[in-house]
């Protein structure tokens, strides 16, 4: 498989064989590490880390990726440089392709990060955008890969919650590309796009992959091997609109009943993080003092429990994070 010199903008710039082969490379490269193997399949390569959002996963998985291959990293964060305010994502593109051997993107408009793609000159990679979130997607798979105990095809995912933000288009996609049972469970006016299901559906055809989005919790979370949320207002979306965020959403809250409703006694959770799971966090603490709320998107009991392996989902971002640059920048041998 060689993937030298191609980006990462969203899932489907890949095939399915493809996709699988950087969770498998990501994988042999986590056991390398735990086995002291590393190599510097990076060494000599700098890498620019543009980051317009907050990170704390992606950001210091890129890094430590980078370092143990001998890379060299620039963090470029907001405002940091004329990106977008007097320089454009083009002319930026040009500039850092000539300076850098690949370039991650975290931002707003896909656009942005498809620009850099096609003007850079060197291998770009999407660290999330409003709409797509393909590295994580390649953790989730490998984490999956690692609990479920059964081929992939075989695995059965919900996904709750807002259901058109980046990691639910991201997941139907994934869900589709790989060939899983994948669910969306949200309210109507939160399911995926038309553009979206569009894609994923044409996708499933290939693959084999069921794909169902519904507004009904029980049905959707029946059977399921894995429940999925995330935060249920976005980074970039306006705070006045928790409210009525919480009021459509609070349904689809992940807790003890509904993890008890899959009927699967071994059902894991999911979760890309981060979450607001109790009043340990400045917003958390906002919501409860005016909604009385001590959790959204998942109970602290599911989230601290046995079947939660979000920890280890965060800790897969590393080594798939590492594939992507590997395979795209790396030396080979
Ligand atoms: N899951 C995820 O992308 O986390 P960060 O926002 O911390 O990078
Ligand atoms: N949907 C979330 C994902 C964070 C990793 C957001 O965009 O804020």
């Amino acid at each position: 498989m060689d993937l030298h010199g191609r980006n990462l903008l969203k899932e489907i710039d890949l095939t399915r064989e493809e996709f699988l082969y950087l969770v498998s490379l990501g994988d042999q490269l986590r056991r390398a590490k735990q086995l002291g193997l590393a190599e510097h399949r990076l060494s000599g390569r700098n890498i620019a880390l543009i980051f317009e959002k907050a990170s704390t996963r992606t950001r210091s998985a890129f890094e430590v990726a980078a370092h143990d291959e001998g890379g060299h990293v620039t963090y470029i964060g907001p405002g940091d440089s004329h990106l977008g305010d007097t320089e454009s994502v083009q002319d930026t593109a040009r500039v850092l392709g000539r300076m850098f051997d690949g370039i991650e993107y975290r931002g707003f408009a896909q656009e942005s990060v498809e620009i850099l793609g096609a003007h850079a000159g060197v291998p770009v990679w999407n660290g999330l955008t409003d709409e797509w979130h393909p590295t994580q997607m390649l953790a989730d798979v490998l984490t999956m890969r690692d609990h479920a105990g059964k081929p992939l095809h075989d695995v059965t995912f919900c996904y709750l919650g807002d259901g058109r933000n980046n990691t639910a288009n991201s997941l139907l996609v994934t869900g589709a590309l790989v060939g899983m049972d994948a669910r969306i469970c949200a309210p109507a006016d939160l399911q995926p796009s038309a553009k979206v299901q569009t894609i994923a559906r044409g996708l499933a055809a290939g693959s084999g992959a069921k794909l169902t989005v519904t507004d009904d919790l029980d049905a959707a979370v029946h059977g399921a091997d894995f429940l999925y949320t995330d935060v249920w207002l976005s980074m970039g979306e306006p705070a006045d609109q928790w409210d009525s965020r919480i009021d459509h959403l609070i349904g689809y809250q992940v807790n003890a009943k509904v993890m008890a409703a899959t009927g699967n006694p071994d059902v894991k959770f999911m979760h890309c993080l981060p979450a607001l799971h109790n009043t340990q966090t400045e917003v958390g603490r906002r919501i409860y003092a005016r909604r009385g709320l001590e959790a959204l998107e998942v109970t602290d009991e599911v989230f601290e429990s046995a079947q939660s392996i979000v920890f280890d989902q965060a800790a897969n971002r590393m080594p798939t994070i590492k594939a992507v640059m590997v395979a795209t920048i790396g030396i080979t041998p």
